[in-house]
């Protein structure tokens, strides 16, 4: 069996004004040794609830920003994880952490791939964005992980930010281009409900950036980064080839993860999906940190295989759908949205076009509309 392990540490240094995951400003030191040992039984008890069996694949190690974690703590937690042979181990880093020592005790320590928190390298549009590091951390932590003996890294980005156009975009992707990522993960800022940006929205001192505008955007990503030889191999992921990241690559194949700690999500061998309370004190104290569990149910199982796998290029095999639910899209509406160019002429598998890309959201949702029992 294949499987992953997401691991979420939530603390930062502060808390971005644009995001939305479960984050805790780490105001005095985090209980890092508490945390690592919740997060070890938790692995423990999961495997055995839910079926796991071997070693996973893959680590990510995600938050939060767990390049906050210290090091020490970081190499017994992973010291006491197994995994496979040769498995990616990723953890994302904010700049400000990503020191020649961080690095080299981060690998010693087992990590091998470095997602970096890069999202912008305009000073005007990261200081919009509230983040800790200067655009100098940022371009410093590039150079240190390009000179490393890492397996990989990824430069992480956001577009559409706030008063971006396209022009300013443009310089933001070939200012990252110069210091050649291997991965670029870039995602179109969403205004995230509770944050410091729904509230200016709120008060009408910041606009969405209209869809039209958006899709220009998303083009010219797709464009400037493929001629610079990184290529889409899922809707908001690129990569050089051999970079693809394959804990990434889990989600939109169907594999089963393990999520850990607090807020994280998990799917398992046994099709049952979860959520872990997003309360990291709540999360210490508790025997089982799960808020919601849902066994597996045939049609939200479809509609869970095709948001996560459209994702990816490859898109999802019709046999696998059918054979798990019993379900299937509507054979016209594939014929639609394939004669309308949204979808690849293929047989045996649903997979995105280059123009189905940027409207993802609107062709799986027609997807899974339309979606009913398979004829005997
Ligand atoms: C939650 S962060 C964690 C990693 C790290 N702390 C950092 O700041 O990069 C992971 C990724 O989520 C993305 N992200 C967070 N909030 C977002 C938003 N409102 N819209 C789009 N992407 C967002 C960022 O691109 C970021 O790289
Ligand atoms: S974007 Fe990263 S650093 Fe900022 S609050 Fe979210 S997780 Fe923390």
């Amino acid at each position: 069996m294949t499987w992953g392990l997401y691991l979420h540490v939530p603390w930062c240094a502060m808390h971005c004004p644009y995001c939305g995951f479960y984050v805790e400003v780490e105001r005095e030191r985090a209980p890092w040794e508490a945390f690592a040992d919740g997060l070890v039984a938790e692995v423990a008890w999961r495997k055995a609830r839910h079926g796991f069996t071997g070693a996973p694949s893959t680590i990510y190690l995600g938050g939060g920003t767990p390049s906050r974690m210290p090091v020490q703590v970081l190499a017994d937690l992973l010291a006491r994880l197994e995994t496979t042979d040769d498995a990616e181990i990723t953890i994302e880093a904010n700049p400000e952490d990503v020191s020649e020592r961080w690095l080299r005790d981060a690998q010693a320590a087992g990590v091998n791939r470095v997602s970096l928190g890069v999202q912008t390298l305009d000073g005007s549009h990261a200081k919009r964005l509230g983040r800790a590091a200067s655009v100098r951390q940022a371009t410093e932590a590039m150079q240190r992980l390009g000179a490393s003996t890492l397996r990989s890294w990824s430069s992480d980005l956001i577009f559409a930010l706030p008063d971006q156009d396209l022009a300013a975009l443009r310089a933001d992707l070939e200012a990252m281009l110069a210091f050649n990522p291997p991965h670029v993960s870039i995602y179109g800022l969403t205004i995230e409900p509770d944050t410091g940006f729904e509230r200016l929205q709120q008060q009408g001192r910041l606009t969405e950036t209209d869809p039209d505008v958006w899709r220009s955007m998303y083009d010219t990503v797709v464009d400037v980064l493929g001629t610079a030889g990184i290529h889409r191999y899922e809707v908001s992921n690129f990569a050089r080839p051999g970079h693809e990241s394959a804990h990434n690559r889990l989600y939109w194949t169907d594999q089963p993860y393990l999520g850990a700690g607090p807020s994280a999500h998990g799917y398992g061998p046994d099709g049952t999906r979860w959520m872990n309370v997003a309360d990291v004190h709540a999360y210490l104290s508790s025997g089982d940190p799960t808020l919601h569990e849902e066994p597996f149910e045939a049609s939200r199982y479809a509609s869970d295989l095709l948001i996560a796998g459209m994702r990816g290029v490859e898109g999802v095999p019709l046999a696998h759908l059918t054979a798990r639910t019993g379900l299937a899209p509507d054979p016209t509406i594939i014929a639609q949205l394939t004669g309308a160019g949204l979808l690849r002429p293929h047989p045996h598998r649903l997979a995105l076009s280059d123009q189905g890309f940027p409207i993802s959201d609107a062709v799986v949702r027609a997807l899974i509309e339309s979606l009913g029992p398979t004829r005997p």
